[in-house]
């Protein structure tokens, strides 16, 4: 069986029809031709856009030339007011400091240090949906909650209970909802000199979340100082120095770096788990092995990540099928010659996991399940050169290892005690938010597992 999709894609639509599509329907509204172009080109009155889908481009972008082609400025006006200076909007030296700093929390043995919170958030998510059996879930609010209580876990060594953290949660999404879709910002004709206007209560919401995060870095500074703090990721953050100037984060930096973790940890996360576990109802024979294989789940022993394979895969499955990030956006700082197409300076690069993961002319059968296809050599070459969930290169998300052992074992908790099934006419349609999300929810109906 295939994943539901509309029969037909458009063969050409304007770039105006383009965005509003994609905030409609990701997945089918999209001509056929995006999905088989090795590049795109999209004018616009004032830039022009490149959507880079060949491989050899996108590593060009990401891996080998980063320093030429930043961030897009365009796309991070929307999150300015929540994330500040944090390092997913900063580029060059500013970036490469938070960096150094950032990555040795998210290191191999720091994972197996955290596996213990991951696995109370996991059990946590399973009490708390025992309570639905037999009713119909709305399965991206539960991945959220449980997204949430992982990274608040493992970040200041809270649950999702706790006061700060449900505040927090609950003014996130209120923010989320009043955002509008950033990526497509790079596509949208308008000109640099144009204002983006916020509206108030988004401005009011970001404000909000962050005073209640600098409460808890302050707060967590202060354990620093006594020696009383615990040993999480906040902790690690704020005590590693800058190997280069041996400075540490301040306070304030701190309030920027907790605000992106929150968002970029939770968000991502949910939306490849609420995929994940839809997928799995369209097909509950996969579910069930899961399910069988979830029986080696026996206690917080971070050993138990190394057999939970097939979990790995269907998750890795569904990060080819829904990336949470369907595109990044870069820019050109010089004039550059792609295809032999002459790229102005200033152009926006679109590289998108959404139509390299399904590149008619490298994957085979792209737009089926098939959780196999990593043993295959098709599948293993793809995903060195056209599999890119999380980014690559230098900007590659720093909570990649983390979100691979995370959502195996919340996916594989969920399936040992519960099945998911599949509601007729309530099939969620994925469109671009701030990550994939559906238009009307992914309902299922939840059955307790014998
Ligand atoms: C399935 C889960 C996740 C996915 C698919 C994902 C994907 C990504 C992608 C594609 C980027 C690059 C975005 C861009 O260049 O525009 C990114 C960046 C980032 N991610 Fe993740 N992520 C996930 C989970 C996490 C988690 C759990 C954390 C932290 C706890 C995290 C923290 C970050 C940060 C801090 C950045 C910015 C890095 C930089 O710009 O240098 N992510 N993520």
């Amino acid at each position: 069986m295939m994943p539901p999709k509309p029969p037909s894609r458009p063969n050409k639509v304007s770039l105006w029809q383009y965005a509003k599509l994609f905030r409609q329907d990701i997945l089918s509204a999209q001509p056929a031709r995006l999905y088989r172009a090795w590049m795109a080109e999209f004018r616009t009155p004032f830039f022009r856009s490149y959507l880079l889908n060949q491989p050899d481009l996108v590593k060009t972008v990401l891996k080998d030339r980063p320093d030429d082609f930043p961030k897009s400025s365009r796309i991070s006006e929307g999150l300015r007011p929540l994330l500040g200076n944090s390092v997913f909007l900063t580029n060059g030296e500013v970036w490469k400091r938070q960096r150094r700093i950032i990555d040795p929390a998210f290191e191999g043995g720091r994972l197996r240090d955290i596996f213990p919170a991951m696995w109370q958030a996991s059990e946590a998510a399973v009490a708390r949906l025992d309570t639905q059996i037999g009713t119909e879930v709305e399965i991206e609010a539960m991945t959220s909650h449980a997204a949430a209580d992982v990274i608040f876990r493992t970040l200041f060594s809270i649950p999702i209970e706790n006061k700060t953290a449900a505040r927090v949660f609950s003014r996130f999404r209120d923010y989320q909802r009043s955002q509008p879709l950033l990526n497509i910002a790079a596509l949208i004709p308008l000109p640099r000199w144009m204002p983006r206007f916020f509206k108030r209560d988004t401005k009011e919401t970001a404000a909000e979340i962050r005073a209640l995060i600098r409460q808890l870095t302050t707060d967590r500074m202060a354990e620093i100082k006594a020696g009383t703090a615990p040993d999480d990721l906040a902790t690690k953050i704020m005590t590693t120095t800058d190997p280069q100037t041996g400075e540490r984060f301040s306070t304030d930096e701190m309030v920027d770096q907790v605000a992106i973790f929150f968002l970029a940890g939770h968000e991502t996360s949910a939306s490849a788990l609420s995929w994940t576990i839809y997928l799995m109802a369209l097909y509950p024979d996969w579910q069930d092995k899961v399910a069988q294989e979830a029986s080696v789940l026996e206690n917080d022993d971070f050993s138990v990540v190394s057999k939970l394979k097939l979990s790995r895969n269907i998750f890795r499955e569904a990060l080819r099928l829904y990336p949470p990030v369907p595109m990044m956006v870069r820019e050109a700082t010089c004039p550059e010659q792609f295809r032999d197409r002459d790229i102005a300076k200033g152009s926006q690069l679109v590289v998108s996991p959404w139509h390299l993961h399904r590149q008619d002319r490298l994957w085979d059968n792209p737009d089926g399940f098939d959780p196999m296809r990593w043993q295959t050599e098709n599948g293993k070459k793809c995903q060195r050169e056209a599999y890119i969930p999380f980014s690559a290169g230098a900007r590659v998300c720093p909570g990649a290892g983390f979100a691979m052992v995370e959502g195996p074992l919340i996916l594989s908790m969920l399936l040992r005690h519960f099945r998911f099934e599949r509601i007729d006419g309530r099939d969620p349609v994925p469109v671009a938010h701030l990550t994939v999300r559906s238009d009307k929810g992914i309902w299922l109906k939840v059955v307790r597992r014998n």
